[in-house]
């Protein structure tokens, strides 16, 4: 149950990008983000550039999100915003924020959890042409987590494997700065890979038990090969950029996919949706449609829901809101949220 005729503002602050939505109905009205380049120059998120440029951008965003969809601040019924996990300094700025402007407006203030939002995603009404029907499935792949859940219903999710080591998203983005390709290099290694041949190359397979994931294998696995290559030709790796791309691409949804299979037969659950970052990734998108031929019913969100995002947030939040899930005044972000 969602909450009815009320206007959520959704704040989203746990890494890189500054997001602002509202939602009325399970309808998104406006969905402003402000990515930040500042990074790029780096490999990689620097955690106190990135709440910086927090401060600077979460006015101008919320500030877009309500011209946009035509609400004024008095109209707001209520805040949502992400509480965790993510980096403290980035959270703390969205959750101040959120807190500060709950308190002027005297209105229900509620604490989300990124990776529930990722999937909730799911239930924004053009979020994709297929809702997900309870119980489902969810593979949950951004840069920081990588996950099998069960979702029951929208406030009853279980995890039933994770990573032990580097996130999905992460392997992706190391692997690119190995090839020494920007950050973040998921979609590019997306990109690139749309050239290239993905039998080229093989790599070391994890070998972990039950649904849990490992990624660091594949990625000292691809640094020797890098390695042994170079030592005959310094310029292998720019010879072989698409043929690269298309492996690594090939390999890290492979390991998706397998344990994704696992958790369809262990269960036997075939609604099976995908959400958070990586789920943006082309090949992984054509293999799960690939499975409606085995009888599964696929859920794939619309691409601007799949990276980071408030209008995510402010879905979740209507669920909270429904059910009187909100928190107080005291309440603080949460680098390490439990599910
Ligand atoms: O969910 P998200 O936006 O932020 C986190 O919560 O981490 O996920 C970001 C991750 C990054 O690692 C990025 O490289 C990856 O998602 N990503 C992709 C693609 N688009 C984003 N990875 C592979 N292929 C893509 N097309
Ligand atoms: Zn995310």
């Amino acid at each position: 149950m969602t909450a009815k005729n009320k206007i959520i503002l959704g704040i989203e602050s746990s890494c890189d990008d500054t997001s602002a939505a509202i939602l009325i109905d399970n309808q998104i009205r406006a969905n402003i983000i402000a990515n930040q380049a500042i990074h790029e120059a780096f490999g990689g998120v620097v955690p106190e550039l990135a709440s910086r440029a927090h401060q600077e951008n979460i006015i101008v965003v919320v500030d877009r999100a309500l011209k946009e969809a035509k609400v004024a601040l008095s109209d707001l019924d209520a805040i949502a915003f992400t509480r965790g996990p993510g980096l403290m300094g980035s959270l703390t700025v969205g959750t101040s924020f959120a807190k500060a402007l709950a308190l002027a407006l005297k209105i229900p203030l509620i604490g989300v959890h990124h990776m529930k939002a990722h999937i909730l995603a799911h239930f924004i009404d053009d979020a994709s042409d297929c809702k997900p029907p309870f119980p489902f499935l969810c593979l949950t792949v951004s840069g920081g987590h990588t996950q099998i859940v069960q979702i029951n219903s929208p406030l009853d999710m279980q995890v039933l494997g994770s990573t032990i080591d580097d996130a999905a998203g992460e392997a992706f983005d190391k692997a690119a700065k190995m090839l020494g390709l920007p950050y973040p290099g998921g979609p590019l290694i997306d990109q690139l890979a749309k050239e290239g041949n993905p039998a080229a190359f093989s790599f070391a397979k994890p070998k972990i038990p039950a649904l849990n994931f490992s990624f660091s294998g594949l990625k000292t696995s691809i640094l020797y090969t890098l390695q042994a290559a170079e030592k005959q030709d310094v310029n292998f790796k720019e010879k072989h950029l698409n043929d690269l791309c298309a492996s690594i691409q090939n390999s890290i949804v492979s390991i998706l996919m397998d344990k994704l299979e696992k958790a369809v037969q262990l269960t036997g659950i075939k609604n099976v949706a995908i959400a958070g970052g990586v789920s943006a990734n082309s090949e992984l998108r054509a293999r799960l449609i690939d499975r409606k031929r085995k009888g599964w019913l696929v859920s794939i969100p619309k691409m601007s829901y799949c990276t980071d995002n408030a209008a995510m947030i402010a879905m979740a939040g209507s669920f909270y809101l429904a059910a009187g899930q909100t928190v107080g005044q005291n309440t603080a972000a949460d680098p390490r949220l439990k599910w």
